[in-house]
């Protein structure tokens, strides 16, 4: 599926929007000590495109739904990937699951990363913490476009290096030609012989061409601010740098109002947006 930047999937009627679609565990792979990744297949048979930045609603049954970002390739359209951390009795369920198991899966939904808006340019992903499982089809997608681009690079930040998010694609990455990959942890202990300090520290480093480079955003919100402040403060086009916003979701498709930020429903507006279109409601706290 190809959304143009900022553009939604087209809402479904409410009915259809609101139905699982059943699907099974076909894989469960440990990340971190609280966090899984799931490979899902549709027992439907249906079709599973989706473009990098959208998200489904995950129904552990019995239990209840959730929103999770799709963090797979989207040009492997068999397998749903989805990476969940457990906060909570849904997230816990989900990432209980074993193979063979099943679930509900409604989406995909929301919008999509602007990727082609990269294109002749430099792509940088700046992630904080799980904010990597996000903008993974990202790199998936760059990497297939690598010689459209002009240089891709990913800005990486996590607690610690015990909290580092897929760090064995983290290491291919960094020696694959054409990106250049920056980790950074805000605390660790003697053996850890890489960077100290926050991701947005590194944000000025790793730029090679501010005014050609296309940034795309994703983590805390905290750290989404001030990566933003300093992308822009560089001298990245404020059109150009793009986020992805979170907040508690009941129905994922416009319909109940839960996730308003300011004039946005968050679910059917975002969750990916240009920076401009949330830079003032970020500064407000609680909103
Ligand atoms: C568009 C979108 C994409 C997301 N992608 C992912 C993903 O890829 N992987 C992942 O693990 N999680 C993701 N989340 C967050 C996930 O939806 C929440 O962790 C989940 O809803 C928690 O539900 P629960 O019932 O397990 O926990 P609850 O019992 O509802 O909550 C447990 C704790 O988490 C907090 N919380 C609940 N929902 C959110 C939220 N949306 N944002 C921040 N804190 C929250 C609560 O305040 C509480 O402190 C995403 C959320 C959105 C909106
Ligand atoms: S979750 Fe219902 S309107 Fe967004």
């Amino acid at each position: 599926m190809t959304l143009a930047a900022g553009e939604s999937a087209p809402a479904p009627p409410v009915e259809a929007g609101m139905l699982p679609r059943p699907f099974e565990v076909r894989a469960r792979r440990p990340e971190l000590a609280d966090c899984v990744t799931l490979e899902m297949a549709a027992l439907d048979g249906g079709p599973l495109g989706f473009a990098p930045g959208q998200f489904t609603m995950l129904y552990a049954h019995g239990v209840g739904e959730v929103a999770i970002s799709i963090s797979g390739n989207p040009a492997e359209t068999d397998t749903l990937v989805q990476t969940i951390r457990a906060v909570g009795a849904v997230s816990g369920a989900l990432c209980g699951l074993t193979e063979g198991q099943r679930l509900g899966v409604r989406g995909p939904l929301g919008t999509a990363w602007p990727v082609e808006r990269a294109l002749g340019k430099h792509l940088m992903i700046v992630a904080g913490g799980l904010g990597l499982a996000p903008t993974r089809p990202i790199i998936y997608w760059a990497l297939a476009n690598r010689e459209r681009l002009k240089g891709i690079e990913i800005v990486y930040g996590t607690r610690s290096p015990d909290q580092i998010l897929y760090p064995q694609q983290l290491l291919g990455w960094s020696t694959t030609e054409g990106l250049r990959v920056g980790v950074t942890v805000d605390r660790a202990a003697d053996d850890w012989t890489g960077r100290v300090g926050v991701v947005t520290d590194l944000v000025p480093a790793m730029l090679r061409d501010p005014a050609e480079t296309v940034a795309m955003v994703c983590g805390p919100e905290i750290m989404m601010r001030f990566a933003a402040q300093a992308l822009a403060a560089a001298g990245v086009p404020q059109d150009d740098i793009h986020l992805s916003l979170e907040r508690n979701m009941k129905c994922g498709i416009g319909w109940c109002g839960h996730c308003q930020l300011g004039p946005h429903l968050l679910c059917r507006d975002g969750p990916v947006f240009p920076y401009p279109a949330v830079r003032d409601l970020m500064t407000v706290w609680e909103l």
